[in-house]
């Protein structure tokens, strides 16, 4: 899959901005805070509709467009796919109700025709890198769950859906354990949240089940020959409902692998409703819902060593590496197509080892961009092949 054409109105601090994208690889060069993480940001959001970077959907528009009482940011964008061209546009509005309350929604649009944003997922495939993105190993399970979730709701936009109906059945369910908690009543209104949480419960785990164990085995390859066979890593997923529970809960840093393949959906359903049926009581005394995939973890094992807690500054950006290489892989067996690789200023991050490694198999992907503040990073055969923006106060000279 390659992006053939970008064009931003009003995004961030670009008001206009059209340009060719040429296949292969294209450096954005500039100083800080020209636009180049911008540029990466707006194409990331063809793929997610989200942004990886703004807390809300707001800060997306340009600041000058957004004084007026209604403001739209826009991102088109032509792309290929399979041989054949295809259109996405992406439009943030800003706009007031008839109470004169702001409010921002998203827009997207397939070959020119408006989609739900669930139906626009899995058009356009990308996968970023950013250096804060260490804080997938080391960060909180949220951090990491984001980014599993990033990953599959792209190959699997049926994933997406279940992961928005989930998170609203939980607020909902939250909301009414904490009337419980707080005034007691009829303990049965809980059956109906727990039969909806249950079932799309189910769907995330199942999906998670399998997806991890696919990027798993792509990581692993890849770690392998990263770390020139010195360490292999796992991907230990380990989810807060466990359809496989461990004795006493307890798991130790050298637990053997499970397998939870072998269990269907309609398995991890009923037994995740009776763990809720189970633990009911507990629920309402906390005023919250303790158990299902809002609390899931993953840990990322090198060697048996959780590399969370005990990874070296230089293992953890290795894996870090692996783990977007393995995104590339999965996407591009699921999708059949290979996604668009978006790097910001990953090569300073990466030892020279490393930094070679990443350079090498950019020449195996379709289309990369890749922003820096510095080209001497890159070996000058790199730089000499590759396409060149250079980019200075919103402006792109290609
Ligand atoms: N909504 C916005 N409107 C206008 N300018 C913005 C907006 N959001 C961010 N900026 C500006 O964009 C610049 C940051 O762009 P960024 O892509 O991070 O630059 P770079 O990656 O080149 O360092 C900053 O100068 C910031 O003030
Ligand atoms: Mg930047």
């Amino acid at each position: 899959m390659r992006l053939t054409r970008l064009s931003l109105h009003n995004f961030r601090s670009f008001t206009r901005l059209d340009v060719e994208v040429p296949p292969g690889n294209t450096l954005i060069v500039g100083p800080n805070a020209q636009g180049k993480t911008s540029i990466l940001e707006a194409i990331y959001l063809l793929a997610t509709f989200t942004s990886f970077h703004a807390g809300q959907d707001r800060e997306l528009i340009n600041f000058v467009e957004s004084r007026q009482a209604t403001a739209v940011a826009r991102i088109q964008a032509e792309f290929e796919r399979g041989g054949k061209p295809h259109s996405l546009e992406v439009r943030i509005i800003k706009e007031r109700d008839r109470q004169g309350r702001e409010r921002v929604r998203k827009q997207a649009l397939v070959d020119k025709a408006q989609k739900k944003i669930s139906e626009a997922l899995g058009h356009f495939n990308a996968v970023l890198f950013l250096p804060q993105m260490l804080g997938v190993i080391e960060g909180s399970p949220g951090d990491r769950r984001r980014y599993i979730d990033l990953a599959l709701s792209q190959a699997m936009p049926a994933y997406a859906i279940q992961l928005n109906d989930y998170n609203k059945v939980v607020s909902q369910r939250n909301a009414l354990l904490k009337q419980l908690q707080e005034n007691g009543g009829d303990k049965s209104q809980l059956d109906f949240w727990d039969t909806r949480l249950a079932q799309h419960g189910a769907h995330i785990i199942h999906t998670r089940i399998l997806a991890i164990q696919e990027l798993e085995s792509a990581a692993a390859r890849i770690h392998h020959e990263l770390t020139r066979s010195n360490e292999v890593l796992r991907m230990d997923y380990r989810p807060a409902y466990d359809p496989l529970p461990t004795p006493n809960g307890q798991r130790t840093l050298l637990d053997a692998p499970v397998d939870r393949r072998s269990f269907t959906r309609e398995k991890i359903e009923s037994g995740f409703l009776a763990a809720l049926a189970a633990s009911r009581q507990a629920e309402i005394w906390r005023g919250s819902t303790a158990l299902g995939p809002h609390r899931d973890d993953l840990r990322f094992l090198s060697n048996g060593i959780d590399l969370g807690t005990y990874g070296s500054r230089g293992q953890v950006r290795t894996t870090m590496l692996t783990l977007k290489m393995a995104e590339v892989d999965w996407l591009h067996q699921r999708t059949g197509h290979m996604p668009v690789l978006l790097l910001d200023e990953v090569l300073a991050e990466l030892d020279t080892e490393r930094r070679a490694d990443l350079l090498d198999r950019l020449g195996q992907w379709e289309q990369a961009l890749m922003t820096t503040t510095d080209l001497n990073l890159f070996k000058p055969e790199f730089v000499a092949e590759a396409h060149r923006w250079n980019i200075r106060e919103g402006r792109l000279e290609s």
